[in-house]
């Protein structure tokens, strides 16, 4: 059998991960890979002693990597944008394929990247850049191709799922769990990325980019995350038959493609609503198929190994064969990248769990409906509970049928101006992904 050579740039947890996995796997790999994988360099600033790199050279000039004749595959697992991009861009100058479970760097720099590659004649493949372990990128790209998706929405953050799991679980405090969670490798180096909803966003684009046809853009995405999300929420909403997650969710509708990030009351009887701990799950609509699910550890050493190395067999097979047609393809045509229209957040359609605290007399509820109803809001639940909250003021607790954004905004408005109303009004959106 020939070889493929292999650089790996970067030695931190995913990097230990694919050496380990490269090495205890290796006679299987390589079968199905139809070819020998050697690690012929590794590229890291520094040694990690996790993971004994045996007789591989080691060396700090990352550079050199993408730079070396011998090597055929660079993989990218340094993180962040700036020097990631310098060398992936040099790998891809100097001829090399590049395998990355960057997804900062695909969402930020991908058509840049692809068109270098493809200008060069060189692949590059992500699939660790989305959902760690599950093979989402290939279902999207390959497993669906006969399909027109509609809506894709997902758990992608296993991060903000592991603390949810544990506020909602055990009653835990979101710091401890989050020190937590960068012990154990999840987060990421700034965990203001996966808190904030940034992480899940590049997952987010990635995805889209490949369900819909639209260009790798962070513009115009609607990005929330849970450090706003308070305990009573999540014990509210499970009152009423809810979870809260953090959903990415991306739909094509006629007036163009909703794409945000932010938490979200998922119904238990839904699937995705028991995706707890570090999982992620990804469910996807498309209209031949219907409604499929992806589910898996989204995050971690060996999981997100799992996904370089299925990468790294792709092109190493692909070397031997014809490496036309292997720069990701999105699905379109220059005009309609161009066409995909992003949508305001306002004007998109969906239902509310909003909570306030108002004042215990006869009269204030109804006040509130009106205001729901002069704003054109449906009410499909309402409880009141008593809470030590104030002397005088009561939670409020109100599940919206289906609405528009910018009506349940100025509901909002209309409350929050309430003399009977005490402070401002939380609101979590509500998906049913059931259609
Ligand atoms: N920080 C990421 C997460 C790692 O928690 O999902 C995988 O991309």
């Amino acid at each position: 059998m020939r070889s493929v050579n292999i650089g790996i740039c970067g030695l931190g947890t995913v990097g230990a991960g694919v050496y380990k996995v490269l090495d205890r796997n290796s006679t299987h790999i390589n079968s199905r890979a139809n070819c020998d994988l050697v690690i012929s360099q590794i590229g890291a600033r520094r040694d990690n002693p996790n993971c004994d790199t045996a007789d591989t050279a080691v060396t700090r000039d990352i550079f050199g990597v993408a730079k070396n004749p011998e090597i055929d595959i660079v993989v990218e697992l340094i993180g962040g944008t700036d020097t990631a991009f310098e060398l992936v861009m040099l790998a891809i100058e100097n001829g090399k394929h590049v395998v990355t479970a960057n997804k900062a760097l695909i969402a930020k720099h991908g058509m840049e990247i692809f068109a270098a590659a493809e200008s060069r004649g060189v692949m590059v493949a992500y699939e660790a850049a989305v959902a760690g372990g599950i093979p989402i990128i290939k279902a999207l790209r390959e497993g669906l191709a006969a399909n027109r998706v509609n809506w894709l929405a997902g758990i992608i953050n296993g991060t903000t799922n592991f603390i949810l799991s544990e506020m909602d679980s055990k009653g835990r405090e979101f710091a401890d769990v989050l020190v937590e969670a960068q012990e154990k490798g999840y987060a990421e180096a700034d965990p203001t990325f996966d808190v904030e909803g940034i992480d899940a966003a590049h997952k987010l684009v990635i995805m889209a980019s490949l369900a819909f046809g639209m260009p790798l853009s962070l513009d115009g995405i609607f990005t929330d995350g849970i450090t706003k999300l308070e305990p009573q929420d999540v014990v509210y909403a499970r009152e009423l038959g809810y979870a809260v997650k953090h959903l990415g969710i991306a739909r094509q509708t006629e007036q163009g493609v909703e794409l945000r990030v932010h938490p979200t009351l998922v119904p238990e009887s839904c699937m995705i609503s028991g995706v707890n701990d570090v999982s992620n799950a990804v469910m996807v609509n498309a209209d031949a198929v219907g409604t499929t699910l992806y589910y898996g550890p989204g995050a971690g050493s060996e999981p997100t190994a799992s996904s370089v190395i299925a990468d790294i067999v792709d092109v190493a097979r692909s070397i031997n064969a014809d490496a036309s047609g292997w720069v990701p393809a999105l699905g379109c045509n220059a005009d309609m990248l161009q066409q995909q229209k992003i949508m305001a957040i306002e004007d998109i359609d969906t239902s509310f769990y909003i909570r306030f605290a108002a004042l215990d007399k006869s009269g204030v509820l109804s006040t509130i409906t009106k205001v729901m109803a002069d704003a054109g809001i449906s009410i499909e639940a309402i409880i009141q509970r008593e809470q030590p909250v104030g002397e005088d003021y009561v939670n409020v607790i109100i599940l919206t049928n289906v609405t528009r954004e910018k009506l349940l905004d100025a509901a909002v408005e209309g409350i929050e101006q309430l003399d009977t109303v005490r402070g401002d009004v939380t609101f979590i959106r509500v998906e049913h992904l059931d259609q």
